[in-house]
C-alpha cells in the first residue's frame, strides 16, 4: 500500500477473518519490502505501536528490533508489561532503556506545560536516536502510524493550529533517514484493534485507554518532583484498579489522575497532615476533540477516594473534575 488516501471501497475490518486477510496480506508486503534488512521500531507499549509490534515480529521475526525507552513517566507497571507480551512471550529482539533519570534530571525545575511536553519530546528522539546508531544494519523505520494520523498532518499541512504540541517519534535527526514502514497507516482505530487481538495480543493491551507520549509528564502538574510523581502513579493505579473492578474501563473512554503543586492541611492520626489533593478525570468522547463527563456512582467515587487516601503517600484529598472540553482539554497540560 502506498498511498496515504484510504480508498472508499476499502472494507472496514471488523470480524477476525478480515483482519486475518488484512494481516496475511501485510506480512506479505512486508517481506516484500525489508527483504532480509532490519527494521527499527520505537515499542512504547500503546496500542499502534505495540499492534505494529506484533505485526512485524510475525512477519519478519528478529529482523525487527523493538526499542523500549522508559522516560520514567510511565504508568505502573506498564513497562514490566511490555516486557513481559513481547520479549518473553512473543520472543522479540527487544531493547528496553530505562532513561528514567535522564528525563527527570531534564524537567527538574521546568512547570511550563509547553517547556515539558517539549523537553520529553526531544529527550525521547535523543533516547531513541542514540540507541539507534549503536544497531547495525538497520535500514526501516517500522511507526504505528494509522489513519487518523494522516488525517491529522492534512489538516495541519492546511494551516490549522494545533492545542497542543503531540509528542509522536516523527523529527527524527537527518543522519537518521530510513525508508517508512507503516502497515497500519490506512486503519482507524478500532480496526486497528480487531487486527491486534487476531495477532493474540491480550485484550487489555489493545482495549486500553489513550496514554499522552508526554505519559505522567502532563499530570504531575508544574515542575515535576519525584514524590509527587510517584504518589500520581500510585493513584492512577488505584483508579484504574477500580474501574475495572466495576466495569467502568469498558465504557469511559480516558481516566486518570492529575496532581496539581499544591498542598493542603489535611488531618490523619490525629495530626496535621498536609497533602496534595488528588484529582479524578474520566471523559468520554468520539474524536478527543470535543469531551463530557460521565456520571460515575458516588460509591465508587467513595471507594475510590477511601483507597487513594488511605494507601498513597502524600495525598489527603480527592476531587473529582466535573470540567467538560471545552472549556478544559482532557489533560490538564
Ligand atoms: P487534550 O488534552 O488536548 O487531549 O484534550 C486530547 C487527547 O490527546 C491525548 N494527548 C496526547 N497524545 N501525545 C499523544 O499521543 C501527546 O503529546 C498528547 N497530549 C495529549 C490526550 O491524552 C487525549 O486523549
Amino acid at each position: 500500500m502506498n498511498s496515504n488516501i484510504r480508498p472508499e471501497n476499502m472494507t472496514r475490518i471488523t470480524t477476525k477473518e478480515l483482519a486475518e486477510a488484512f494481516i496475511d496480506e501485510q506480512v506479505r508486503l512486508v517481506r516484500e519490502q525489508v527483504g532480509d534488512k532490519k527494521v527499527l521500531l520505537a515499542l512504547s507499549g500503546g496500542v499502534d505501536s505495540s499492534v505494529v509490534a506484533a505485526l512485524l515480529i510475525k512477519a519478519i521475526g528478529k529482523q525487527l528490533v523493538s526499542v523500549h525507552v522508559n522516560h520514567g513517566l510511565m504508568r505502573k507497571g506498564e513497562s514490566e508489561q511490555v516486557i513481559e507480551i513481547f520479549e518473553k512471550g512473543l520472543n522479540a529482539n527487544l531493547v528496553y532503556v530505562d532513561a528514567s533519570e535522564r528525563f527527570l534530571n531534564l524537567l527538574a525545575g521546568v512547570s511550563e506545560p509547553e517547556k515539558k511536553r517539549k523537553i520529553i519530546g526531544a529527550e525521547f528522539i535523543n533516547v531513541f536516536a542514540e540507541e539507534a546508531s549503536k544497531l547495525e544494519g538497520i535500514e526501516f523505520l517500522a511507526q504505528g502510524t494509522i489513519y487518523p494520523d494522516i488525517l491529522e498532518s492534512i489538516k495541519q499541512a492546511e494551516g490549522k493550529k494545533a492545542v497542543k504540541s503531540h509528542h509522536n517519534v516523527g523529527g527524527l535527526p537527518e543522519d537518521l533517514q530510513f525508508e517508512l514502514v507503516e502497515p497500519l497507516k490506512l486503519l482507524f482505530k478500532d480496526e486497528v484493534r480487531v487486527v491486534g487481538e487476531a495477532l493474540g495480543l491480550p485484550h487489555g493491551m489493545v482495549y486500553r485507554q489513550p496514554f499522552p507520549g508526554p505519559g505522567l509528564g502532563v499530570r504531575c502538574l508544574g515542575a515535576i518532583t519525584r514524590d509527587r510523581l510517584e504518589a500520581l502513579r500510585e493513584a492512577d493505579a488505584i483508579l484504574r484498579d477500580e474501574f475495572d473492578k466495576c466495569g467502568l474501563a469498558e465504557k469511559v473512554w480516558q481516566y486518570f489522575i492529575a496532581i496539581p503543586d499544591i498542598k493542603s492541611v489535611g488531618v490523619k492520626d490525629e495530626s496535621r497532615y498536609e497533602g496534595w489533593p488528588a484529582i479524578i478525570r474520566a471523559v468520554n468522547t468520539t474524536d478527543a476533540m470535543s469531551a463530557t463527563i460521565e456520571e460515575i456512582p458516588y460509591a465508587v467515587l467513595h471507594k475510590i477516594t477511601a483507597r487513594i487516601t488511605a494507601e498513597v503517600d502524600g495525598i489527603n484529598r480527592v476531587l473529582y473534575d466535573l470540567t467538560p472540553k471545552p472549556t478544559g482539554t482532557i489533560e490538564w497540560e
